[in-house]
């Protein structure tokens, strides 16, 4: 089957599958403060590492909301990793709380101090990537409208691992046990794992 976006079959496709098939997709759970210092903490999956040197990742938020609005006005925001360990932690912090309400005290998530940006980090999670923010980027559709989406793109000035997941000198995902988001209300945990080696180009 072919469709163009705004013409989907909604009784063949009564969801629209774009978010299962990018999928999966790594989880961005992001903290950081507002101007009236109330510690924040939501997941985002429109989420990724976009370089490594400098390293620089991104989150994209559907309209401002209070993460995308506080690493735009703060500059600063934590990339906190999501392990199996906090994963209902992080799906309750998705709740939509008022502004004022910060998610760690109404899920009962403990904070860490951060050692270079001033939004705390989740204590529990296996690592996590003190960031500040770089660009805030609104995209535009092919008509050159505004897209209501907002970038937010940020480098990595401090990395924190819990060294129970270090082994061998690599961060060990079967310790750490990422989880990933598919479509729907779908969740992925990382059941097997092997090694490619990458082509060589023989002269
Ligand atoms: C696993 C997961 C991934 C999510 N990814 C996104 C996303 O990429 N962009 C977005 O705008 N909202 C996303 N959401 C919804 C936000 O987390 C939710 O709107 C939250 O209330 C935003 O909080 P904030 O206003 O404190 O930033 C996601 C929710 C979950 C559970």
């Amino acid at each position: 089957m072919f469709y163009t976006p705004e013409n989907r079959d909604h009784d063949l496709l009564p969801h629209d599958p774009l978010k299962a098939i990018i999928a999966p997709r790594p989880i961005g759970w992001i903290s950081s403060l507002n101007m009236d210092g109330v510690a924040n903490l939501a997941p985002y999956s429109f989420f990724n590492a976009i370089g490594s040197n400098p390293p620089l990742l991104m989150f994209s938020s559907e309209g401002h909301k209070d993460s995308s609005r506080n690493a735009m006005e703060m500059r600063e925001f934590v990339f906190n990793y999501v392990g199996q360990a906090v994963e209902a932690e992080m799906n309750a912090s998705s709740v939509p709380a008022p502004a004022g309400v910060s998610e760690f005290d109404h899920c009962g998530i403990e904070r860490a101090q951060s050692e270079i940006v001033s939004p705390p980090r989740v204590a529990r999670a296996a690592a996590a990537l003190e960031c500040k923010t770089t660009e805030i980027i609104e995209p535009v559709d092919i008509n050159g409208n505004k897209a209501s989406v907002v970038l937010v793109l940020g480098q990595v000035v401090g990395v924190h691992i819990n060294e129970n997941f270090i082994q061998e000198g690599r961060f060990d995902v079967n310790i750490a046990k990422p989880v990933s988001r598919l479509g729907y209300l779908d969740f992925g945990h990382t059941s097997e794992i092997h090694e490619l080696p990458r082509p060589r180009w023989q002269e």
